[in-house]
């Protein structure tokens, strides 16, 4: 790490905390489910996951291994491929009329993220859904402690949702994700089976795989701890705390990974090494961003996802307008990063050599340029729309996508460089086509 980078600011944090769960990797590992859940104290058992898994091989797997451990279980499958607010209400009446003592999901991210959504909401119901986000959107009433015990199992190589206290979630009324962020809502234990990854469509890896790529990227560029504000309580800590040395450790790691394996796991199936190495690069990532934040690459995304049209994406069953989490993120970010790279060039400078850019002869002065190259070469040999015109946005389009862009205050903070909405607006308008 680059000492500087962490040097003490009148005022700032002078300590970080970090929290990961209990993590389990390796193929076949998805039938230590019901001795994993046992091992939680669990005897009756929500099981989340999603229509498309519920009748495949690994849903097949968790349940007889549930099942064999003498578990009662309940399947709760309404969750539609962007986890949104409808979803979370069904679940938490699922929750709340089913007498469990545990939850397992198993599914993208967001399954995860509604059954973490689901539990909250069906234990310690409230009168007003937005009353657990924070300010400005909601009234940031403090998310209750007393969750149950979650085993987690993700089954794609992006979110990290399994080793995070994130859910992120679509309102559908406001059209737009926001994030509800609770070291409560961490899950106990991960069971992470990169097997699960075989059967994935080339897109699906490839959004999957920027979606990690931009979570570690964005996390060791993300504003330092020290520069975050004191807590008075240390117990009120969020875990969006900006860089630390500890979400630094595994977004390197990370993000060697994305530049070693990404172009082999999108475009050869059968690279199970390519594969494996993307669903632990996911998982790292998730420990890192999960314990720092992301910050305008992801803020940019959700502009995307609020205002698309007539859109859909290759390898993904959904009507339109679609487009999948990873790739609204990939399309802003080569913008993103010539951007932020001028208020930390040696972070970028370090993040583009993890991701194999071309250094030859560069400096930390052109980090931003650097890795925006590399990031527009990675799109290309993964099939990512190139910018914002291959989701079906123009120019005169920017203003509305910077205006919703505005309400993710919190990762907008956690850009290294001080962001206004002006900024916003060049960086989509540079980010058109590349
Ligand atoms: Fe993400």
């Amino acid at each position: 790490m680059g000492c500087q980078y962490f040097d003490p600011c009148d005022h700032g944090a002078d300590t970080f905390t970090i929290a990961i769960p209990k993590v389990t990797f390796g193929r076949g590992c998805l039938a230590e489910a019901g001795a994993r859940a046992l091992g939680l104290g669990m005897n009756r058992v929500a099981l989340f996951t999603d229509a498309a898994l519920h009748h495949g091989p690994y849903f097949a797997t968790v349940m007889d291994s549930l099942r064999a451990a003498g578990l009662d279980v309940a399947v709760f499958d309404e969750i539609t491929i962007e986890a949104d607010d409808a979803s979370v209400v069904r679940g938490a009446a699922f929750i709340a009329d089913g007498n469990f003592d545990g939850i397992v999901s198993l599914g993208g991210g967001s399954v995860m993220d509604v059954a973490k959504a689901s539990m909250l909401y069906g234990l310690h119901p409230v009168e007003d859904f937005l009353d657990y986000f924070v300010p400005p959107l909601g009234a940031g009433k403090p998310i209750p402690e007393v969750l149950l015990p979650h085993l987690a199992c993700p089954t794609t190589s992006g979110t990290g949702s399994e080793c995070t206290s994130i859910s992120v979630l679509r309102i559908n009324e406001l059209k737009t994700k926001f994030v509800l962020a609770n070291p409560a809502l961490m899950a106990q234990q991960a069971l992470i089976d990169p097997a699960c990854c075989a059967s994935l469509a080339p897109m699906v890896v490839a959004s999957t795989g920027f979606d990690l790529l931009c979570h570690a990227l964005e996390c060791y560029t993300a504003k330092a701890y020290t520069r975050w504000a004191r807590v008075d309580d240390p117990n009120k800590r969020t875990l969006i705390q900006g860089a630390n040395p500890w979400s630094d450790l595994a977004a390197r790691k990370a993000l060697e990974i994305v530049g070693e394996y990404l172009d082999r796991g999108v475009n050869d199936a059968d690279d199970l090494q390519a594969r494996d190495q993307l669903m632990w690069g996911a998982s790292l990532a998730g420990m890192a961003f999960g314990n720092s934040g992301t910050h305008l690459g992801h803020a940019l995304s959700y502009g995307v996802t609020h205002l698309m049209q007539d859109i859909t994406t290759d390898g993904y069953a959904v009507g339109s307008p679609f487009v999948p989490h990873g790739i609204s993120v990939a399309v802003s970010a080569p913008s993103v990063f010539r951007y932020t790279a001028a208020a930390a060039p040696e972070r970028h400078f370090e993040a583009a050599s993890y991701l194999q850019a071309d250094l030859k002869g560069a400096t930390p002065d052109d980090s931003g340029e650097a890795l925006a190259t590399r990031l527009i070469e990675l799109m290309r040999k993964t099939g990512v729309p190139n910018g914002l015109s291959g989701v079906g946005f123009g120019l005169s389009d920017v203003p509305a996508l910077a205006q919703s862009t505005s309400r993710q205050v919190r990762a907008i903070a956690n850009s290294p460089r001080e962001t206004n909405l002006v900024d916003i607006e060049n960086i989509y308008s540079s980010a058109i086509s590349y």
